[in-house]
């Protein structure tokens, strides 16, 4: 079979047509006839208390249905905080209900709902709505919070504090080459094409139809039955296509339940967009890291400590850790000894979420930084320093990694990259007044194997329909789940019809953590098995079928089309002939979903290298990324195309992160300032250079039938260290605080 592979096919997007016809249709796209609008209050103080809403103005414009506040918001029932894992049963990051009493905990905070008929007129009602408040000093910062601190002992499951050997010893050792630097980066905010956005619509008081813009149609479904007491079966989740989304479309945020309740209390569906505003407050964000390396190595580069402390921030109405220690130093480097802390404070901040490589990418930043400084204090070559480090065991599990390739992603990429001809002198390269810099840096990120289950219609004309609850958040995997149906079904690519985003198809979980994959591929693979032996046992039965009384056991797929036995090929039978003979127009099956098989013998991670370029004038120290090489070790790629695209959005997203991406906020109101894609600098085409993608290694069979370990965050870990290493390079100025703006290099 083809799975051997490292590389599938490169095939086009199979929604492709739809979208650039714009006839996918987006959540809030649908049409529900009587639809309301939603439109939001705000806090524009960051803590204190309501002390009293004036709502009667709003209430006498014309076609307002309902205005909700604390004081007449219909209760909530308690629904699960928190159910990660294999099966996933939904997420709040926020976890205080919206509206649910007068207390302000941070700004920006829904305080009214207004329901109308027209957008225009609920907006217009909700700008008088007039709410009084008996502020408080809110806690801001990390130095204001630190009373409040936590120090969690997990994080979804997994140690964070970690402890090996003794790095308090090393790290006085005067005989060690010793660095120690603090990194820190801003608060980033989600700017996905599609702003988050829900229609909820009751088909009757115990029935709800929720078009949701969402990456765990499944999630949404387990919370808002939970949430409103309804039966699960009777909250319907739809969401065919998602624009983008990253992290901020994982967790079930406030307005959501807001359309939920608006639109019981007004009797109609209701529609609410999230403004590209308020995504800067109701949606989460990157929450700010503080990071501090210290890194102990012998003369020849040897780590012999490396200590990562790590400090972030969470919100009093939710708890949120970014781990980026344990997620980068815990996996990424062999040494003797490792600490790892993470510390979290709360502060009147809206509530983080997940931002592609939550913990990954702010962590391997600050570590990959930390060993460009250690190679240039030990006149080390980057990419020599980095493999005298190599990890060929997990460093705190010590079990061997499965299917690693790094020392290969570092070799390709030196090469294709030219990396021996860098001149590692600062300020050394030039392209005519330019200064030149190279850097480098590891990129890494977990396997994650969740649960998913699949059904497999296949009819007598050879075509298939598959469907999973599993979403395509813009990344291609419409695409890959048909790739994957196709070879493993035996049913030809353009014959196979790959269904997603319903809460009616079996369970999918939620679209993170690069699972979806492996994953979604896992159940699609079972479900063929069960496909296979569904058409065998029809075979058997048939005196008419060269499988006549052939054992089931003996039978599996031989060719696309076609079961046989497996040791003896010559005798087999068609799935139309099968299914013609059995007078059966179609044969059904569906895999189970069952908890992931663990596999504890060993560890399994992606790894990656990136090598870039920088160009920068030095009278006016802008930060050109002229070239990218990122080589991707990622067990199977599935789908050629939509890989590489995968890497090269990480990228993208992780030049915005080095040199522009910076959400701040009033220290007098505790507001964004930056609330716009004007302010909000993502990067633009020509911020972008060509990216050189390409995947060494094989696909991983120990870690699942697919081969695959996903790739949807792997690609934005490490570049802001490639790039910031590359500025220092280029410049002599090493910036420890991202956005490297002009302003830092001057
Ligand atoms: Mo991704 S940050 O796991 O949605």
């Amino acid at each position: 079979m083809s799975a051997t592979t490292l590389i599938g096919p490169a095939r086009s997007r199979v929604d492709g047509r739809l979208k650039v016809t714009g006839a996918a249709k987006y959540s809030v796209e649908f049409e529900v006839p009587k639809c309301a609008y939603g439109w939001t209050v705000e806090s524009n103080i960051a803590k204190g208390k309501i002390t009293a809403i004036e709502t009667k103005a709003a209430q006498a414009v014309p076609g307002v249905l309902a205005v909700l506040t604390h004081l007449n918001m219909p209760k909530f029932k308690e629904a699960p905080k928190k159910e990660g894992g294999g099966g996933g049963a939904g997420i709040r990051n926020e976890e205080r209900f919206p509206l649910s009493d007068d207390g302000v905990y941070y700004a920006g905070q829904y305080v009214a709902l207004v329901v109308a008929e027209t957008i225009e007129q609920a907006r217009h009602a909700a700008s008088l709505v007039r709410v009084s408040y008996a502020p408080e000093e809110p806690l801001l910062t990390m130095e204001a919070a630190v009373r409040k601190a936590d120090k969690p002992k997990k994080n979804n499951d997994t140690p964070v504090q970690i402890n090996k050997g003794d790095v308090a010893t090393a790290l006085k050792d005067a005989s060690l080459v010793k660095i120690e630097q603090t990194y820190i980066t801003p608060t980033e905010t989600h700017n996905p094409i599609e702003m988050s956005g829900t229609i909820a619509h009751w088909e009757d008081d115990q029935k709800l139809t929720l078009y949701d813009a969402t990456q765990f149609v499944k999630g949404v479904q387990n919370i808002l039955a939970r949430s409103l007491g309804l039966e699960l079966e009777n909250v319907r989740i739809i969401c065919p296509f998602v624009g983008g989304a990253f992290g901020c479309k994982g967790a079930v945020w406030m307005h959501v339940l807001l359309a939920a309740m608006g639109s019981k209390v007004a009797g109609v569906p209701v529609k609410m967009h999230v403004t590209r505003r308020n995504m800067f407050v109701g949606a989460g964000h990157r929450t700010p890291t503080r990071q501090t390396l210290s890194l102990a190595a012998t003369k020849d580069g040897k780590l012999q400590a490396i200590q990562h402390v790590s400090e972030t921030l969470t919100s009093p109405v939710g708890q949120f850790t970014e781990s980026c220690g344990s997620r980068s130093t815990g996996v990424m480097y062999e040494s003797p000894s490792i600490r790892v802390e993470e510390t979290v404070y709360p502060v009147n901040v809206s509530t983080p979420t997940f931002m592609r490589a939550p913990g990954e990418c702010p962590g391997t930043y600050a570590l990959e930084c930390a060993m460009d400084e250690l190679a240039i204090a030990l006149k080390m070559d980057p990419v020599a320093l980095r493999l005298a480090n190599h990890a060929d065991n997990h460093p705190t599990k010590n079990v061997p990694f499965s299917a690693k390739h790094l020392r290969e992603a570092y070799q390709l990429g030196a090469e294709k990259f030219g990396w021996s001809k860098r001149n590692p002198e600062l300020r050394s390269m030039r392209d005519g007044d330019l200064l030149v810099g190279w850097g480098m840096a590891t990129a890494t990120y977990p396997a994650h194997k969740m649960s998913a289950a699949a059904k497999v219609i296949l009819r007598a004309d050879n075509s298939a329909t598959v469907q999973c609850a599993t979403h395509d958040l813009g990344t291609g995997a419409y695409t890959a789940f048909t790739q994957i149906s196709s070879e493993q079904l035996g049913v030809p690519f353009e014959k196979v019809t790959f269904e997603l985003g319903k809460s009616d198809f079996p369970f999918g979980p939620v679209a993170g953590g690069s699972n979806s994959t492996g994953t979604v591929g896992t159940a699609i693979h079972e479900a063929a098995v069960l496909l296979h032996k569904a058409l065998a046992e029809l075979a058997v039965k048939d005196s008419k079928s060269p499988l006549y009384n052939t054992k089931i056991e003996e039978i599996g797929m031989v060719a696309e089309g076609r079961i046989g036995i497996v040791t003896d090929q010559t005798k087999s039978d068609s799935y139309a002939d099968i299914l013609k003979r059995a007078g059966r127009d179609s044969i059904e099956v569906q895999s189970e979903q069952k908890p992931p098989e663990e596999n504890k013998k060993q560890a399994f991670q992606s790894w990656g290298a990136h090598f870039c370029e920088v160009k920068i004038d030095p009278l006016l120290p802008r930060v050109q990324v002229t070239r990218v090489v990122s080589v991707m070790n990622c067990g199977r790629i599935v789908s050629a195309k939509t890989a590489r695209s995968q890497i090269m959005g990480g990228v993208t997203m992780g030049i915005g992160m080095a040199l522009t991406e910076e959400t701040s906020y009033d220290p007098a109101t505790g507001l964004p300032v930056i609330r716009n894609l004007a302010d909000y600098h993502v990067p633009t085409n020509a911020d972008v250079p060509e990216i050189d993608v390409s995947f060494v290694g094989e696909p991983d069979f120990a870690f699942n039938p697919i081969g695959a370990r996903g790739m949807g965050e792997i690609g934005i870990t490490g570049i802001a260290a490639a790039i910031a290493n590359a500025v220092y390079h280029a410049t002599g100025k090493r910036v420890r605080d991202l956005p490297i703006t002009p302003d830092k290099l001057i």
